[in-house]
């Protein structure tokens, strides 16, 4: 058993708590090898960001739970090593079952997701109490999640989104005690979160998606106020880094994602941690594609994970000081 606090982590509560009142939201990055890891923690820290690192069910089973557990711990020295001590979350993203997320509490995270939104409305609440009163017990804060999102979610599969019915959060928020609350108004998860069919286009071609349901975000707020949201689904999907891609060989369709200024939208009210991974996997393999493309002989992995880190690193550097408006919060 090992407390997060031996580890030099933070859970949300304070967090969210400010980033609701200052009107900015936590990023939340997903991470699976040290690549990623490097370039968000650097990115953190030269913004001045506090982060939290997301751990989904799928990054355990490629990188192995142990190290990817040590290389968290890591982060907290390494940030310190970098020059400014930021304030870092590890988080379990999309928790399917309670045994998951009472594993990951008891080897360090200091915050997790239950993911019970597939599931009929009484079982999602007590599924999500059950991880909320052993999370607590040892100071470790909770993500609930509302209504579902269209696409893939880890092992939770639904195919098409439903929306968060705002007369059921304040019920589930009270019979609960999650610390924060997932909620569905449109976004999804993936490169490729609308049909070309849902979306106008530009003349030179490029998809503008229908806008995120803001009416249902201002309901929830109305119904709980101040409480803190998660969207998940966040990434924007940049054109250039799709065009990157398809320019070295990709073969990325109809790739699109949600507006930036939507998002920034989106973190001024409620919402105060946005979910972002598909976006640095854009930048990374673009990043790599060119490398590889412009240098055929080269096969050594630093000559292009590097590059890849950097890309990352900018991207995550733009989220902080651009769209999700918490650099300088750290
Ligand atoms: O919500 C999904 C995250 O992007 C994690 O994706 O299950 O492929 O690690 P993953
Ligand atoms: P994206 O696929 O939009 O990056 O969403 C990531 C996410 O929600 C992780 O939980
Ligand atoms: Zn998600």
């Amino acid at each position: 058993m090992t407390s997060y606090k031996e580890l030099g982590l933070v859970n949300t509560r304070e967090l969210f708590r400010k980033a609701v009142a200052g009107g900015y939201a936590i990023p939340a990055y997903n991470f699976n090898n040290l690549e990623q890891l490097q370039a968000v923690i650097q990115a953190c820290v030269e913004t001045r960001s506090p982060v939290i690192l997301q751990v989904s069910s799928g990054a355990r089973k490629y990188a192995n739970k142990t190290l990817l557990r040590y290389l968290a711990q890591g982060a907290v020295e390494y940030a310190k090593e970098l020059g400014y001590p930021i304030p870092i979350v590890l988080h379990l993203d999309h928790g399917d079952t309670f045994e998951l997320c009472k594993e990951c509490i008891d080897s360090g995270f200091s915050s997790v997701m239950i993911d019970g939104s597939h599931h009929p409305y009484e079982k999602n609440v007590a599924l999500t109490k059950q991880v909320v009163e052993y999370a607590h017990a040892r100071d470790v804060t909770v993500e609930g999640e509302l209504g579902v999102l269209a696409g893939v979610e880890d092992d939770v599969s639904a195919e098409h989104s439903h929306y968060t019915q705002p007369d059921q959060v304040q019920d589930f928020v009270k019979k609960t005690g999650v610390d924060s609350l997932a909620i569905s108004i449109g976004t999804s998860h993936g490169a490729t979160k609308f049909k070309p069919e849902q979306c106008t286009r530009t003349p030179d071609g490029v998809l503008v998606p229908p806008d995120l349901r803001f009416d249902i975000l201002e309901e929830v707020e109305r119904r709980i106020p101040g409480f803190p949201i998660v969207l998940h689904g966040a990434s924007s999907v940049p054109v250039d880094k799709v065009k990157q891609i398809n320019s070295y060989g990709g073969k990325l369709k109809d790739a699109v994602g949600i507006p930036e200024s939507q998002l920034r939208r989106a973190a001024a009210s409620a919402v105060c941690k946005i979910n972002i991974d598909s976006d640095a996997r854009l930048a990374m393999t673009g990043a790599i594609r060119e490398v590889l493309a412009k240098n055929p002989a080269e096969f050594d992995p630093r000559k292009y994970m590097g590059p890849a880190r950097e890309a990352a690193k900018e991207l995550y550097k733009h989220k902080n000081q651009d769209v999700l408006g918490s650099a300088g919060h750290a």
